[in-house]
């Protein structure tokens, strides 16, 4: 059961509120408990006195420390209690605290003031954290400390009735929510919207993404900033980890081109593109790949790549582009797929996964992000084909096949180099 704690000079106004709704209907079942505690049960001398004049002069009382401070001492002595002082200069609450406060803390004291406020000593002595309901001023903090615990006790599981209607709302989802319509369908001239009427539940979630951007872009643009901010610091910890990855993992990628198929089906030995050992060796470097080998058996093709690496490692081109040269750094021209294998194995000392790409969903055997793992763990060899796609041979000594690259509509044909690059940053996804 959760408790709240309402530490307070008028503990009837506690009470009254929480008699009806759907908290009151929470307390009869015991799911959590709403406590006042009468500030003048710990107060001294005839009067039971809770305030005083300020020091230093000045209009307004100020509420004693000893009967706060004693009140919260005999809480803490039943249990553990964490204590918040509501006060127009504390942190401003949101619905982020009240999802915090209703899963972290089984028991919550909540201090309420009243005239000036507190004495200072209260915040140093007893107080974890200090709350306010926004910026403007009360008469006394059981308003704030009844709007607060409202909105923690309907968080609390079995509160509410149907346990989703709180995912849903405004702040939740870091934007204002929707307009609601209920019937009739037409009043005093203005209709609900057709959308909401036609039962298309797919136009009905575009209308309500739609309004509830367009509400808090006019009234509350601070929310987007926030959500912005949020992208921020996830793209920081996403590149502290990407970082961390690029040193551990043992990728490898071959372009095949032989033994592949033609469109006719035939085994046949592909050209060498200009596009694919740039575009290619780039996208590799970019994803600390160790090495991209191209793979091709006619000499006369390896040596114009082979003249074209050069050109941007050694020639005119590494003083003209240096980028360029970095990423034809780990770009390899191999005679044979076994060539590339062998060229593995002696680095690492041990046999490569071999994984073999394809459009055909129904053939892969591995996603990119398990492949991603594994490569965390073992040396890989990604064989990308040309052509009309790899002959059989090929496929059969691949240990997997990874899911293919799905497009959005009917045409489904990337260059491999669109592929090398998509699929690269789907196996290095955090
Ligand atoms: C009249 S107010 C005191 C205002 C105080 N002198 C000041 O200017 O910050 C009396 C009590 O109401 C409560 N209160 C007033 N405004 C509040 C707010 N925005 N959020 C939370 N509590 C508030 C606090 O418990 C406060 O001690």
């Amino acid at each position: 059961m959760k408790t709240y704690n309402v530490i307070t000079i008028f503990p009837e106004m506690i009470d009254a509120v929480f008699k009806q709704g759907v908290v009151s209907k929470a307390l009869e079942k015991g799911i959590i408990s709403i406590n006042p505690v009468n500030l003048r049960d710990y107060a001294e001398g005839r009067h039971l006195v809770t305030d005083d004049y300020q020091y230093g002069g000045g209009a307004g009382l100020v509420m004693k420390p000893e009967p706060i401070c004693e009140a919260v001492a005999a809480l803490r002595e039943k249990s553990n209690t964490f204590v918040v002082l509501l006060d127009p200069r504390g942190v401003k609450f949101n619905q982020k605290t009240a999802e915090k406060f209703a899963t972290d803390y089984d028991n919550i004291t909540f201090i309420c003031g009243r005239y000036e406020g507190v004495d200072e000593r209260v915040r140093q002595l007893v107080v974890d954290m200090e709350l306010s309901l926004g910026d403007f001023i009360l008469t006394g903090g059981e308003f704030a400390a009844i709007t607060v615990i409202d909105s923690i006790a309907r968080l609390v599981p079995g509160v509410l009735g149907d346990e989703t209607s709180a995912d849903d709302e405004s702040f939740t989802t870091g934007m204002l929510e929707y307009p609601h319509y209920t019937r009739p369908v037409e009043y005093k001239g203005l209709k609900v919207p057709d959308v909401l009427t036609q039962g298309n539940h797919a136009e009905i979630l575009k209308w309500r993404r739609d309004k509830a951007l367009e509400i808090t872009r006019r009234n509350r643009p601070d929310l987007l900033d926030i959500s912005l901010q949020d992208i921020e610091s996830r793209k920081k910890i996403c590149a502290e980890q990407k970082r961390g990855l690029s040193k551990k993992l043992k990728l490898n990628v071959a372009l095949m081109h032989y033994p592949m198929r033609d469109k006719q089906g035939d085994i046949v030995a592909t050209a060498v593109t200009n596009l694919d050992l740039h575009d290619i060796s780039r996208s590799c470097r970019t994803y600390s790949v160790e090495k991209y080998y191209v793979v091709t058996p006619i000499k006369a093709q390896r040596e114009i790549a082979s003249r074209v690496i050069k050109h941007w490692m050694n020639g005119f081109g590494s003083t003209y582009n240096p980028n360029r040269m970095e990423a034809f750094a780990h770009t390899e021209l191999k005679e044979s797929f076994s060539e590339s294998l062998l060229d593995i194995e002696k680095r690492h000392k041990q046999r490569p996964l071999i994984v073999a790409t394809t459009a055909k969903a129904n053939k892969a055997t591995i996603t990119a992000r398990q492949l991603g793992v594994q490569a965390e763990q073992q040396p890989v060899l990604l064989i990308f084909g040309t052509g009309w796609g790899f002959a059989d041979e090929v496929l059969e000594t691949a240990d997997y096949i990874v899911e293919p690259i799905e497009g959005v509509g009917e045409f489904n044909h990337l260059s491999v180099r669109s592929a090398v690059a998509i699929l690269l940053d789907r196996i290095t996804e955090i």
